[in-house]
């Protein structure tokens, strides 16, 4: 029997306690143009932290840290900005979004012949967020266990020097001509997106029989694209979005989703050390984004699609990103975007907008998706944002995880019968 101990204390640290007692998130439905420069304006001050726009920018989902929170209600008043509560106490919802358990992670041997379900014999939990490690610790598992279909691959080491783990699950033709390429965690704060990839990963290892195209198709899965911001989320920012990349410099971290080599520096992308979408000293400067790329353009010509999972919104996007102007096969990328957003429905779960996404979500260069299709040449590419569509936003309870992952399964089993069929 292998224990692998539970982190002993995860949620919130203090200094967030303390940053974020009081702090609010509101819910802003803006009009007219001047309340767009006001809710600019806050922004560029430091007022207040924009987490996600919908609607052409008419609805904005903005942190408010409680110091600024009766001087920032009483401008958007005077502004006639109408204003909804969406958190109404951050530091108290960080606390409680990830119920965490501190029971000691065992593992059960496993008994010939029965039928599997590996996640449980890892003891794996999709009731609450798991730390970096329990999430590799999962990907050995599956590669010493399967070793025929499963192996783990490291694709790099980050800024800090931490591996960022692969795992490849392969068709049992080879070699496969068709690959999917799927990545979460590229932004830290965006917990949903490893915690559902992690569930795509059992899915299709467990039901690797059942599903015919698990044959035909090779898998290169990347959980978390960014572990020394996922686990900087955990230990000391909830919010934290970027790398590490120079830790101890007033400003660090690079925007790994505006620093790949496709149009990079454009518009959507920043060049402040500061910001949080700050694209880097050059494209392809993080050895994160580098992975990545190296993983997409070594698979060769079987690469047939990529998805990059993040949250939120319930938006299914596709290039361009960097500017509000569509591929010329776009009409297929839209079919295959609607394909996955009716599987998800059938499989019960809700909603997702699927469109461009600089249209859908708003410009950005640099970014994973406009790279694996006009860098890598990988026709269905795509970005998913997760749940939810603005309730908890990146404080998404982790009850919320199963049925996201679900989600993202029906997506992803979508894309795969799609491909095999021949799209
Ligand atoms: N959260 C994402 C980001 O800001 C939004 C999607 C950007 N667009 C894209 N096509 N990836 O990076
Ligand atoms: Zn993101």
């Amino acid at each position: 029997l292998l224990a692998i101990a539970a982190a002993s204390s995860t949620a919130a640290e203090s200094s967030d306690q303390t940053l974020y007692q009081g702090a609010q998130v509101l819910k802003l439905k803006l009009k007219t143009d001047a309340q767009k420069t006001l809710i600019g304006n806050l922004q560029s001050e430091g007022k207040i932290e924009i987490w996600k726009r919908f609607s052409n920018g008419m609805v904005v989902d903005a942190l408010v840290i409680s110091s600024a929170l009766t001087a920032v209600k009483d401008q958007l008043r005077k502004a006639k900005v109408e204003v909804q509560v969406m958190i109404a106490d951050v530091a108290k919802t960080i606390k409680t979004h990830n119920p965490t358990s501190d029971v000691k992670r065992k593992q059960t041997p496993m008994k010939k012949g029965a039928k599997i379900k590996i996640a449980e014999i890892y003891n794996l939990t999709f009731t609450q967020y798991n730390r970096l490690s329990v999430i590799y610790g999962y990907l050995d598992f599956l590669a010493r266990n399967y070793p025929a279909f499963c192996t783990v691959q490291s694709i790099g080491t980050t800024v800090l020097g931490t591996e960022i783990k692969m795992l490849k699950i392969a068709g049992s033709v080879q070699p496969a001509n068709l690959s999917l390429v799927i990545d979460g965690g590229i932004h830290a704060r965006e917990w949903i997106s490893p915690a559902a990839v992690t569930y795509v990963i059992k899915e299709l290892v467990e039901n690797r029989t059942l599903y015919e195209f698990a044959t035909k198709l090779d898998y290169y899965i990347i959980p978390v694209a960014n572990p020394d911001g996922y686990e900087f989320s955990h230990t000391s920012s909830r919010f934290w979005r970027k790398n590490r990349r120079d830790p101890t410099s007033s400003c660090p971290g690079v925007d790994l989703n505006r620093n790949f080599d496709y149009m990079w520096g454009g518009l959507g992308a920043s060049s402040a050390l500061c910001s949080e979408t700050y694209k880097g000293k050059s494209a392809f400067s993080e050895p994160e984004s580098q992975a990545i790329r190296d993983v997409m353009t070594t698979i060769g010509t079987s690469a047939k699609a990529y998805i990059a999972f993040h949250s939120y919104g319930q938006q299914i996007i596709y290039p361009w990103s960097y500017k509000a102007l569509l591929t010329n096969d776009s009409a297929d990328l839209d079919k295959m975007g609607k394909k996955m957003a009716a599987a998800i429905t059938s499989a019960g779960g809700p909603a997702y907008t699927v469109g461009n996404a600089a249209i859908v979500v708003y410009l950005a260069s640099g970014v994973s998706d406009d790279f694996a299709k006009g860098g890598a040449n990988i026709k269905y590419s795509y970005t998913i944002e997760l749940r939810d569509k603005g309730a908890s936003g990146f404080l998404l309870p982790a009850s919320q995880i199963v049925p996201t992952g679900k989600d993202a399964f029906a997506a992803v089993q979508a894309m795969s019968l799609e491909l095999i069929a021949g799209a």
